[in-house]
């Protein structure tokens, strides 16, 4: 599996009623990546996270999933490969932390199975890696942003995915939230071979976390690699109209972007 191409599109465009807001994009990401889809407001990355979901309708061979076009899974089947964590989550109901975790179990349940002994280990499992076992019997309802955030990923991991995609998994939490989040996620992806494609907006934590970066701007990408090669002064500047300045992070020796302010 090092190495496999799991998330491929070729050449994809996507358009909104007759508005093209993806434009001839071709990525593809390896197994066991944490990949940084960057980008303006309005670029198109939320638009692709849902592509590469399959939640818009793309033409046949436009994207390859471990190889095999999109098209031909199962919803379920593919339930099993992906899991996405929205950018916003809202539930209403009074699931308690726990019972929203196993919902991660779904595709895996026939219409009327019960959860089995090893579905509860493995939603036990997520939990802890998320650091959220203590809130388990906790209501949803009664969280607080953070902890919601932790639990939707939780359920995510639920699903066992081989690919976690997720939509500014960090905008709503406090700075220790945010690190925590991105440190579980490339702990997830190191250890366990998990294929992350998250879409960030703080610059420095894409330099920290990812291996790769997809740099967007109105719907073409417009540089992809590794951090320090897509982060550069001049596509920041093209990009996101920012003078910035790129030195070392003291503490962890990474690529560290300072800007002017405006
Ligand atoms: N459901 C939709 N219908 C029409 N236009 C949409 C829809 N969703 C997004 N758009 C438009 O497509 C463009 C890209 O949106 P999006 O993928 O959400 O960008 P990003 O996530 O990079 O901010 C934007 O101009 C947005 O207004
Ligand atoms: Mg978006």
């Amino acid at each position: 599996m090092i190495d496999e191409v799991v998330i491929e599109t070729k050449n994809l465009n996507w358009s909104y009623n007759g508005t093209k807001v993806l434009d001839n994009v071709s990525i593809d990401i390896r197994f066991g990546t944490f990949t940084g889809i960057l980008g303006p407001n309005g670029a198109g990355k939320t638009t692709l996270l849902k592509l590469i979901l399959n939640l818009l309708q793309v033409e046949k061979n436009s994207i390859l999933i471990r190889g095999i076009d999109i098209k031909t899974y199962s919803r379920k089947e593919l339930a099993q490969i992906e899991a996405y964590v929205p950018q916003s989550v809202k539930i209403d109901f009074n699931f308690t932390v726990e019972q929203v975790v196993m919902m991660g179990r779904t595709p895996f349940l026939g219409r009327f199975d019960r959860e089995s002994s090893e579905d509860i280990r493995i939603a036990d499992w997520s939990m802890k890696e998320t650091g959220i076992l203590e809130l388990k019997n906790k209501l949803i309802t009664h969280l607080s942003g953070g902890e919601l955030q932790r639990v939707v990923i939780a359920r995510a991991l639920t699903q066992e995915p081989i690919i976690l995609a997720l939509d500014e998994p960090t905008s709503h939490l406090d700075i220790h939230h945010q690190i925590n989040i991105l440190s579980i996620l490339r702990t997830l992806a190191k250890r366990e071979g998990l294929t992350i494609v998250a879409v960030l907006h703080d610059v420095n934590h894409a330099l920290e976390y990812c291996d790769n970066i997809f740099l967007l701007d109105k719907g073409k990408i417009v540089n992809s690699g590794s951090p320090e090669n897509v982060i550069t002064p001049k596509v920041m500047k093209e990009v996101y109209n920012l003078d910035v300045n790129i030195s070392k992070n003291p503490f962890t020796g990474n690529p560290y972007m300072v800007h002017d302010y405006i």
